[in-house]
């Protein structure tokens, strides 16, 4: 029997690079070995997106990234979270069962309110709980994710044995599937790749965005003429990522040697990123006007998912006597 894996990921605007290598990628190739479970986070995403158009816009484009990106609606159930109440339900059974100090420990929630002032929210503070309950209603061995979630799917294993224990045997304790050698991605500016640093190449920009993006990546003042380090520039970093072995060997030569300046490694890096994401730039572009068609892998993803789901939801309904 295949394993189960199940991993969830938030819609918050255009996919990039950095989202691509640490995740979507990831996620498309397993579909082949693994019975797989892919959602669109949208109710996590209400913690900070507060605006219908912006969330509709988001959640339609991370669909039709996915499908051009290769996902296969046949091997991977794939719907979002909102379209399954099984999750919302789920989470207030774990919110009785989960304590204050337990969340305030939980390093996203530490992050937010030493930042800012600003009055957070009960979503944002419980959101490990609704994680919790993403997870554990699929009964999967494997949790994809970045190493950034390491803390969340300690959690939602935390929830699991609690409520095992407090009402018997009901949920599958699951086993985070992190990928070490997934390194960070550099952004344009050097900085780790995040839409929150404006530092990100879009895997389905217009040319001319996309151009601007790779063209304006930060590099020093070495001249044309003279060798350049190859490993110290972060055009050569990005192209690593996605270049062949023997490609990116050629190109570490080019900077060796002088004569080579940043402004032709960018051109090399804007044709390979072209090269490479060629085939589903040119899908995202026709799926996009496709809206019954994108709705409709949801919807029917959705429908799978609710069995999956309802099934464990009333397993814990049983156990706590509500039924
Ligand atoms: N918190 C995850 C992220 O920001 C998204 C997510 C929500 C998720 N629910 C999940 C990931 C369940 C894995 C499993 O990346």
């Amino acid at each position: 029997m295949k394993k189960r894996i199940l991993s969830g990921v938030q819609p918050s605007g255009n996919p990039h690079l950095g989202n691509y290598l640490g995740a979507m990628r990831q996620h498309v190739e397993m579909q082949k070995d693994f019975e797989t479970y892919l959602f669109i986070a949208d109710l996590h995403a209400l913690t900070t997106v507060k605006n219908a158009e912006e969330m509709r816009t988001n959640t339609y484009n991370l669909a039709v990234s996915y499908l051009a990106l290769g996902l296969d609606p046949k091997k991977t159930v794939f719907f979002k979270q909102s379209d399954v109440p099984a999750h919302a339900e789920l989470c207030w059974i774990f919110d009785c069962i989960t304590t204050m100090p337990f969340l305030e420990r939980a390093h996203a929630w530490k992050d937010a309110i030493t930042k800012g002032k600003k009055q957070e929210s009960v979503g944002l503070f419980n959101y490990p709980v609704l994680q919790a309950a993403d997870i554990l209603l699929y009964q999967p061995d494997l949790v994809p994710v970045g190493k950034d979630q390491k803390q969340h799917i300690e959690m939602s294993r935390d929830i699991a044995i609690t409520f095992n224990h407090m009402f018997g045997e009901t949920f599958k304790i699951p086993e985070p599937y992190i990928k070490e050698e997934v390194a960070v991605v550099p952004g344009t500016d050097g900085e780790k790749m995040s839409k929150s640093y404006k530092n990100t190449i879009e895997l389905f920009a217009d040319d001319a965005t996309l151009k601007k993006q790779v063209m304006g990546i930060v590099t020093d003042s070495t001249p044309l003429e003279k060798p350049k380090d190859p490993e110290k520039c972060n055009v050569f970093k990005i192209y690593k990522l996605i270049g062949t072995e023997v490609e990116t060997k050629t190109l570490a030569e080019k900077y060796r040697k002088g004569g080579f300046g940043y402004g032709d490694a960018k051109k090399l890096l804007l044709a390979k990123i072209m090269d490479y994401f060629g085939p589903a730039r040119k899908k995202y572009q026709e799926l996009l006007p496709k809206k019954d068609f994108v709705y409709g892998v949801l919807e029917e993803g959705a429908k799978k998912a609710k069995l999956m789901a309802d099934r464990t939801l009333n397993e814990a309904k049983k156990k706590i006597g509500y039924l």
